[in-house]
C-alpha cells in the first residue's frame, strides 16, 4: 500500500527542498502540485482558457523550465482560485499519490482537499520576510533581473489570494504537524521533517 505524506504551505517556505529530501531519503516518488498550476497558467498567458487547459494537461507539460517564473507564480495563483481549474487536477494528483512506492506531495491542499488520509501531514511556514529572501536569491541565481522587493509584494499577494479564496483556501489541516523554518537551514528543515516522517513509518 501506499505511503503518502502530504507537505502543504505558503509560497517558497522551503516545501520543495523538503519534499525532494524525504522522496529521496524514503525512496518515494515526488509530486510539486505547484506545477501542474503553473502549467495551466502558463498556457493561459498563451491564450488559452483556464478550465479547457486545466482538463487538457498533459505531464509532459510539467517538465518545463519557463514555469518557475514570477509572471507565471501569479498566472498560476489566479487560476487556482477557479473550482474546476482545481477539480480537473484532482484525478492525476489521487493518482500520483496512489503509487506503491509511496509519495510525497507538496502544494496547498493536499493533507485537506486531495489526501485528507495522507499518513503523515505537514505544514511548512516561514515568515514573508525569509520567504521572499529565500525566493530572490533563487531566481537572482538563475540570472532573473528581480528585487527583493517585488518579491517580497508578489509572495504577500500569492499568499492572501491563496488563503482566502473559497475553493481550497491555503490552511493547515487539523491533524498537520506546523513545520517553521524561518530559523532553520535547509539541512535543519529536512532533518526535522524526515524524523516526522519516521515516526509515523
Ligand atoms: O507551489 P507554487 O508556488 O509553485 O504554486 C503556484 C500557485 O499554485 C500557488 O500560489 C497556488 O495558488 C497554486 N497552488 C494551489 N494548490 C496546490 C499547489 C499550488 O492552489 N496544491
Amino acid at each position: 500500500m501506499s505511503f503518502i505524506v502530504a507537505i502543504d504551505g505558503p509560497a517558497a517556505a522551503g516545501k520543495g527542498t523538503i519534499s525532494k529530501a524525504v522522496a529521496a531519503h524514503f525512496g518515494f516518488a515526488h509530486l510539486d502540485t505547484g506545477l501542474l498550476y503553473r502549467a495551466v497558467g502558463a498556457k493561459v498567458i498563451a491564450g488559452a482558457d483556464p478550465i479547457a487547459a486545466a482538463q487538457s494537461l498533459d505531464p509532459v507539460d510539467l517538465e518545463d523550465d519557463s514555469l518557475r517564473t514570477p509572471q507565471v507564480a501569479q498566472a498560476a495563483s489566479e487560476v487556482a482560485v477557479i473550482a474546476e481549474v482545481r477539480a480537473a487536477l484532482v484525478a492525476f494528483q489521487r493518482g500520483f499519490a496512489a503509487r506503491d512506492a509511496g509519495a510525497v506531495l507538496d502544494g496547498r491542499d493536499i493533507g485537506t482537499v486531495i489526501c485528507p488520509d495522507a499518513h503523515v501531514k505537514l505544514f511548512v511556514t516561514a515568515s514573508a520576510e525569509c520567504r521572499a529572501k529565500r525566493r530572490f536569491q533563487e531566481l537572482a541565481g538563475k540570472g532573473m533581473d528581480v528585487s527583493l522587493e517585488t518579491v517580497l509584494a508578489d509572495v504577500k499577494e500569492r499568499d492572501a489570494r491563496d488563503r482566502n479564496r473559497d475553493a481550497a483556501p491555503l490552511v493547515p489541516a487539523d491533524d498537520a504537524t506546523l513545520l517553521d523554518t524561518s530559523d532553520l537551514s535547509a539541512a535543519q528543515a529536512i532533518t526535522a521533517a524526515i524524523k516526522i516522517v519516521e515516526a509515523a513509518r
